[in-house]
């Protein structure tokens, strides 16, 4: 799979126009379809102008700008993607029409070629279910924005072929890309690991621990290039929702996933985030988004920090325990996929997994939930068993 061998990327929305322009600069050319073509011509123009903003700041050439736009055709047919050796598919997060477009692709492109979905939380196996050949299909799960985030899920499906996966990590490789190898379980790691840094801060906020510029000043106290309410009105709160309760039904209901009725009324109020102009902080004023001038006092920081920390390197040592990546990998994905400023396997070590453990302990006896089970491996961890060797 060098860089002669042709790509095309389905779904010219904001993942699909990005991987269309990490594959370009990888040398291959790209067909990009879209079945609303103003969508393939939109991603075009946007192209062109982050292209001419790289050679603005040196970062590329003028004739490398020029090549990496005229590697990229759009096609306003399907069939015009018959010449293509991988096709990532970056349509609607909707398992019924990807699987429709899958199947008709498959008597489009040659028998060996590879069929990669963007997915971001349904199955790969489920979308590779109606193929006559599934062992070609694997999940290329690119992060937003998909040109500077360097991580890829590369997520075989139970049907895939056994090689396919090394094969789609090498070439996400030699795209200058980070892949990390999954196993198709809901959320992959991200999508699964980060579900607290969401959700713990929106329990502490509604129980009235903290507010929410307080919650996120002292997560950016620890590390966190932003705070969790800051990072859902980036992402938007519709997605985010989405992502939760999508990953809350797909582990049959577990109520350490269990969604929040304070994101779901703000997605009901239409306060989406940066995107609509107001989400859980206001963007269409001047003053823009409140912040906590003053730092928040130690104990309080502590209180938020240890509770939201103890749940994500639960989860990433759950991750780890049901083997869905590595160690290695899950520290990988949780740095160069979402940027938190360590890995939590590597993190947790710091204080040992014995104090986070007691957190988590000290958490369920409070609460008497199921939500704070600590995982069978961090309680092994805590008898002095490394979680990262
Ligand atoms: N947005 C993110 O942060 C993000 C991150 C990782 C993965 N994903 C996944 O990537 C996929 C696309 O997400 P997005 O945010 O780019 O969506 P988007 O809405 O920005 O773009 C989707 C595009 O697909 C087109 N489309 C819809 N049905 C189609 C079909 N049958 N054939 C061809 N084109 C079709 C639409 O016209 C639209 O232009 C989803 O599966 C999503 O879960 C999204």
């Amino acid at each position: 799979m060098d860089s002669s061998m042709n790509v095309a990327v389905i779904g010219a929305g904001t993942m699909g126009s990005g991987i269309a322009q990490v594959a370009a600069q990888a040398g291959h050319k790209v067909v990009l379809f879209d079945t609303r073509r103003e969508a393939v011509d939109k991603a075009l123009v946007g192209l062109r102008k982050t292209l001419d903003k790289l050679v603005e700041k040196s970062k590329l050439t003028a004739e490398q700008a020029d090549g990496i736009h005229g590697r990229i055709t759009p096609a306003s047919d399907l069939k015009d993607l018959a010449g293509s050796g991988l096709v990532i598919e970056a349509i609607i997060e909707d398992l019924g029409i990807k699987q429709k477009l899958f199947a008709e692709l498959e008597g489009i492109v040659a028998g060996d070629a590879i069929l990669a979905t963007n997915t971001s939380s349904l199955s790969v196996t489920a979308i590779a279910g109606r193929l006559k050949h599934p062992e070609r299909m694997v999940g290329l799960h690119f992060f937003n924005p998909a040109p500077l985030l360097p991580l890829v899920e590369v997520v075989p499906g139970l049907a895939s072929d056994e090689a396919l996966a090394s094969r789609c990590a090498t070439l996400m490789t030699a795209w200058g890309k980070v892949p990390v190898v999954c196993k198709d379980t809901p959320g992959f790691i991200v999508n699964r690991v980060a579900r607290p840094f969401y959700g713990e801060a929106i329990r502490i906020y509604e129980e009235g621990i903290a507010d929410m510029p307080t919650i996120d000043a002292a997560m950016k106290s620890v590390g966190f290039k932003m705070g969790p309410f800051e990072l859902m009105d980036l992402i938007g709160n519709d997605i985010n929702f989405t992502v939760t309760k999508t990953v809350w039904e797909a582990f049959f209901y577990d109520p350490r996933y269990k969604p929040s009725f304070t994101q779901q009324r703000q997605v009901e109020s239409g306060r989406l985030g940066r995107k609509s102009g107001r989400g859980y902080y206001r963007y269409d004023q001047k003053q823009g988004q409140e912040q906590v001038q003053e730092p928040v006092p130690t104990a309080l920081s502590a209180i938020i920090t240890e509770r939201i920390l103890a749940m994500l390197i639960n989860e990433a040592a759950d991750a780890l325990f049901w083997r869905v990546a590595s160690a290695q990998d899950i520290d990988l994905a949780m740095t160069k996929g979402v940027n938190y400023p360590k890995g939590l396997l590597a993190w947790a070590e710091e204080k040992g997994a014995a104090h986070w453990l007691g957190v988590l302990e000290r958490l369920q006896a409070q609460y008497g939930e199921d939500r704070y089970r600590p995982s069978t491996l961090l309680r092994t961890a805590s008898q002095g068993v490394s979680l990262i060797r």
